[in-house]
């Protein structure tokens, strides 16, 4: 027989066996060792290598000019940056030229929202809202995949406690608790009723771990810290992820400890792999592999595809130390094929949940693409979603809601006509979104109707220092009843590599500010930005502050609903504000060291600044409403429980303000001796709770054993009998507090 027959008939029989074992009604697992026993050693390496598509990127891009041969070849199992059916199909219809058709995945940092953008993640965690934040990544899970994507590299549940790192703006916040949970709703989210359905993408935890820790805030840097803190802190929104059922997670680009987490064996096989049960594969962060030689913990690329393979780093984006190295490091007996096997496998794992290898075109429906992409009621749950978002950190004397019968209103700022600012860091210019962009010009127009008259000057641009705006800005101001003014930071100001050592309002903006309040108008500003940002002056002596961050599509319709009181502010700042750059990183869950200050004055050898108070500028869980609203004193129903037991911890809140509103109303709980030291407060319960005026409830919090648990020097979670504090209030700052014990 002569070779090329020999091959053909190899080729036909191989093919052949592909679809016998999908007709025939097996398990995922037999299907997947089916396809497997097939596979030559390069397929395997294939199947761990993700390119980038040819146009555009999120990365350092690596010339690579036959990406399509290599797909072909059956050398590539993902992508990224490839968006459209057109374009996913035309790269799926080569991967079916490949001799085992082995699908590609298409994966997307579906981040905020893909077609429809989203307030940026820190925005939503404001809302405090789990049902309102997994309905916003539902939709953006039913674009991108209408679109062709399989996969999203989100969410991002990096706890970030340092406003300095760019990608605080991708996270929600500082709290672990907190994080936990909105992990869990953005995976249930993106995965919707499971892989499989074509309105589901896969998502991805990320960047596993302690990304959110680097050093100085400044990005891609060292994270240096202890086992305890790791567990405490860092570790739960992942676990949460895992248990929400992710499909994959991230790994990082930092160091943990000496060790680059692309090479961190004990994060990704004995945590995650191991002690958690993770099923789904793990993905590098761009180039991270490849990086472990910059870092200097290997010296060239093979030993790092040796390093992240044996650590538990299934796929490889974009460094191609497993395209180029795996299958020499196989051969000469450095890793053995059962390590490659398994990567593979949980890799085709997935490709055959997503129900690619039955239908490699199943999210290439145009049709649908078209639909979806378009589709008006997403604008209306993107305009809920930024509503909830907005924090209102000010209001002197009620200034808003403005009323929509002021004659005039002069609004001011480089964001009032802005169209992409309102976006945000990671999301995508699509050539038709500028008719669904709505500015807060337009928003607010679209509020009051044709009859209002609003005055509009620019004032001055984001970063630079010209005034040259000011008199225009000045004169407008002059002839209005109201003056808004929108500042903040341009969209590529905050997000991956754009940390800041300075985070004041850029530029002039704040001295903007000032020239606008001396002209005594009543004065509304807002910052709409990716981070927390210092701007004490504004803060201090401009009556009335909506915190807008990056809103999105629907940014200013939104914020014309807040503005003008047709939406009651609800939301709650999921991160501490510093009073300046120098407090970073300050927290409201600190432990209180040996020496802490009595007050903020107090400065008798106490741990303090003597050039600022310890406390925040805004504090975690902030956020004011319309109304006000008054908390009761907590009442227990018993002071001592067992472990078997529960406490009920209630409260009674009143609405005494003169708008109907909803109050998030936080619990905090002290431990108050351990075995090992624990934080002065620590969330453990919130209840949203809407109360017309007038109206009081009592609300009820169940504390159990089960509640007190941390982890130890040990490192096991558990509880420990002692004394313990309950705070119950509408911030970690102003809270009523009770003491109760926890019998043995
Ligand atoms: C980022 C990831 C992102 C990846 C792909 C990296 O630079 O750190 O978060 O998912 O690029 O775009």
């Amino acid at each position: 027989m002569s070779v090329k027959l020999k091959a053909c008939l190899c080729l036909l029989l191989a093919t052949t066996q592909v679809f016998l074992c999908l007709a025939q009604k097996k398990s995922i697992d037999q299907r997947v060792d089916s396809v497997l026993r097939l596979m030559t050693l390069d397929e395997k390496v294939g199947q761990l290598n993700q390119y980038n598509g040819d146009f555009s990127s999120t990365g350092p891009i690596t010339k690579d000019g036959d990406k399509q041969r290599q797909i072909r070849q059956g050398q590539v199992g993902s992508m990224l940056n490839i968006m459209g059916t057109a374009h996913t199909r035309q790269l799926q219809e080569i991967a079916m030229e490949s001799r085992l058709k082995i699908p590609l995945i298409f994966g997307q940092d579906v981040i905020h929202g893909y077609k429809t953008i989203f307030p940026l993640p820190l925005a939503e965690a404001a809302s405090w809202d789990l049902p309102a934040i997994e309905k916003s990544e539902r939709i953006a899970a039913t674009e991108a995949s209408a679109s062709g994507i399989h996969w999203t590299f989100a969410p991002m549940v990096d706890i970030a406690r340092d406003p300095r790192w760019g990608r605080v703006m991708e996270g929600s916040g500082e709290d672990p608790w907190l994080g936990a949970l909105i992990a869990g709703a953005r995976v249930r989210g993106f995965q919707g009723k499971g892989l499989g359905n074509t309105d589901a993408v896969m998502a991805c935890a990320k960047h596993f771990a302690a990304y959110g820790a680097a050093i100085g805030g400044r990005d891609y840097n060292d994270v240096d810290m202890s086992e305890r803190q790791l567990w405490e802190t860092y570790l739960p929104p992942f676990k949460a992820a895992a248990e929400a059922g992710a499909a994959t997670f991230m790994n990082s680009f930092n160091t943990l400890n000496g060790i680059p987490a692309s090479g961190n064996k004990y994060l990704q096989r004995d945590i995650l792999k191991g002690k958690w049960g993770f099923k789904g594969f793990v993905v590098s962060d761009w180039g991270s592999i490849g990086e472990m030689i910059n870092h200097g913990y290997v010296k060239d690329n093979y030993e790092a595809a040796l390093s992240a393979i044996t650590a538990g780093s299934d796929m490889d984006m974009e460094s191609r130390s497993y395209k180029n190295n795996l299958a020499k490091l196989v051969t000469e007996g450095k890793v053995k094929i059962a390590i490659v096997d398994e990567a593979v496998k949980r890799i085709l794992k997935k490709k055959f949940e997503l129900g690619l290898f039955d239908d490699p075109f199943r999210f290439c429906n145009a049709e649908r693409e078209q639909r979806e992409m378009n589709n008006p009621a997403h604008l209306l749950v993107a305009r809920e979603m930024a509503k909830k978002s907005i924090v209102l950190l000010k209001n002197d004397k009620q200034l808003l809601p403005l009323s929509k019968q002021t004659k005039t209103i002069a609004l001011i700022g480089p964001f009032i006509k802005a169209v992409r600012d309102n976006l945000g860091f990671w999301s995508y210019d699509w050539p038709d979104d500028t008719a669904m962009i709505v500015t807060q010009w337009q928003g607010i127009k679209n509020k009051l109707g044709a009859d209002a008259k609003l005055l509009y000057a620019h004032g001055c641009n984001i970063k630079d220092t010209s005034r040259a705006g000011f008199v225009e800005a000045i004169e407008a101001a002059l002839q209005a009843e109201v003056v808004i003014l929108s500042m903040g930071e341009a969209r590529d100001m905050t997000g991956e590599a754009k940390s800041r050592s300075n985070i004041h309002l850029p530029g002039v903006q704040e001295e903007l500010i000032k020239a606008i309040q001396a002209t005594g108008k009543p004065l509304v500003v807002m910052l709409n930005t990716g981070r927390p940002l210092v701007f004490n002056w504004t803060a201090d002596n401009v009556p009335a502050i909506l915190y807008t961050w990056w809103l999105g599509t629907t940014a200013g319709d939104a914020i014309a609903d807040v503005l003008f009181g047709d939406y009651n502010p609800t939301a709650k700042l999921p991160i501490s504000f510093p009073r300046t750059e120098g407090q970073i990183p300050v927290y409201y869950n600190h432990y209180n060291t040996g020496r802490p200050a009595k007050n903020e004055n107090d400065l008798n050898y106490v741990s303090a600044y003597i050039d600022l108070p310890n406390s925040p500028k805004f504090p975690f869980g902030f956020g004011l409403s319309y109304t006000s609203f008054q908390y009761g004193e907590i009442q227990l129903n018993k002071t001592s429980f067992t472990p078997t037991e529960k406490l009920t911890a209630s409260i009674v809140l009143t609405n005494s303000g003169n708008f109907d509103g909803e109050e998030t109303v936080q619990l905090y709980i002290r431990d108050m001796v351990g075995s090992v030291v624990r934080p002065v407060k620590e969330l453990k319960g919130f209840q949203k709770v809407f109360l017309k005026k007038g109206e009081s409830k009592t609300i009820s919090f169940s504390i159990s054993a089960h509640d007190l648990r941390f982890y130890n020097n040990a490192l096991q979670y558990n509880f420990e009998a002692g004394d313990f504090k309950v705070f119950i209030g509408g911030n970690s700052r102003d809270v009523k507090q009770a003491n109760f014990q926890l019998k043995k």
